[in-house]
C-alpha cells in the first residue's frame, strides 16, 4: 500500500478466498481482507465460502470508483438515453435474485466460518503423523478456514492422483490445489521465473472435503480413510 500510494497506483485486492478473514495484529489489525486496497473484489462462485451461484461483488470506500464499476458492469448505459452506451461496457451485474441469495448467505458467514474452524482443528488433530499434516494458516490473522490442505511429505510409491483415486473408491472427493499457470497451454512458453516450490506443493498437497455441511463424523471418516492408506 505505501508503495502504491507513493507512485499513485490503485490497489485492487482479490479477496475472494479470504472473505471474512481479518488481521488480528500489526498495522492492519481489525481490517478485513478486501478492505485495505482501493477496491476489494469477491467471487461468489459455487465453490466459495458463501455463494450466489455465480458472480461476485466489488467493495470500495471511494464512491467515484464504485460508480465507474457499476456503470461498466451494467453495459455503460447513460441514464438519460436508455439505449445509449457511452463506453464499451459489460453485462457483468449480479441479478436481484442472486443478490438476495447473497445477502442471506452473508448473514450466515460467521456461522460457516465457525463450522469450518471446528472441522479444521479436528482434521489437524487427526491427520498429524510424520508424513501427513494439515497446512497451517498464518498466525497474525483470523482466517476463514475456507479449505483444508493435506500436505504429504513423502509420496513414496504414490502420486497425488493415486491418493485421489484411493479416496474416491471410498466415496471421498478430494482435489489437487490449482494447477500451475505456466503449465496451462496459453502460458506454457511464457515462463519467466523459477517455480520449483510451487511444483513441489502441486504434487504434494491435496484439498480435503471442506463444505460447511460436513459433520464431525464425516471428518472422522475422511481422516480414518486417509490413515488407512498403506502407502502413506
Ligand atoms: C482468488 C480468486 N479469484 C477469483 C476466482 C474466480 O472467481 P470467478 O469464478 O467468480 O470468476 C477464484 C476462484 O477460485 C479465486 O480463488
Amino acid at each position: 500500500m505505501p508503495l502504491c500510494q507513493k507512485y499513485n497506483l490503485k490497489v485492487i485486492e482479490d479477496a475472494t478466498e479470504a472473505l471474512g478473514s481479518y488481521y488480528t495484529e500489526g498495522f492492519y489489525k481489525g481490517k478485513f481482507a478486501g478492505t485495505i486496497g482501493d477496491i476489494g473484489v469477491y467471487s461468489f462462485n459455487g465453490n466459495k465460502i458463501i455463494t450466489t451461484g455465480g458472480g461476485g461483488m466489488i467493495v470500495s470506500n471511494n464512491p467515484d470508483l464504485l460508480k465507474t464499476c457499476k456503470h461498466l458492469s451494467t453495459q455503460a448505459k447513460s441514464n438519460e438515453k436508455m439505449f445509449y452506451h457511452d463506453q464499451i461496457g459489460y453485462n457483468y451485474r449480479l441479478t436481484n435474485m442472486q443478490a438476495a441469495l447473497g445477502v442471506a448467505q452473508l448473514e450466515q458467514l460467521e456461522s460457516f466460518i465457525q463450522i469450518k474452524k471446528e472441522n479444521y482443528f479436528k482434521y489437524k488433530a487427526l491427520l498429524n503423523t510424520d508424513n501427513l499434516t494439515i497446512l497451517d494458516f498464518r498466525t497474525d490473522i483470523r482466517p476463514n478456514y475456507w479449505f483444508y490442505s493435506l500436505f504429504i511429505k513423502d509420496l513414496k510409491n504414490e502420486t497425488k492422483e493415486s491418493v485421489i483415486h484411493y479416496l474416491e473408491q471410498h466415496s471421498i472427493q478430494t482435489r489437487p490445489i490449482w494447477g500451475l499457470i505456466n503449465d496451462q497451454p496459453p502460458y506454457v512458453t511464457h515462463q519467466t521465473n523459477e517455480t520449483s516450490k510451487a511444483r513441489f506443493y502441486w504434487e504434494h498437497v491435496l484439498n480435503l472435503p471442506c463444505s460447511s455441511n460436513l459433520s464431525a463424523q464425516d471428518v472422522d471418516y475422511v481422516a480414518k480413510t486417509i490413515l488407512s492408506h498403506k502407502g502413506l
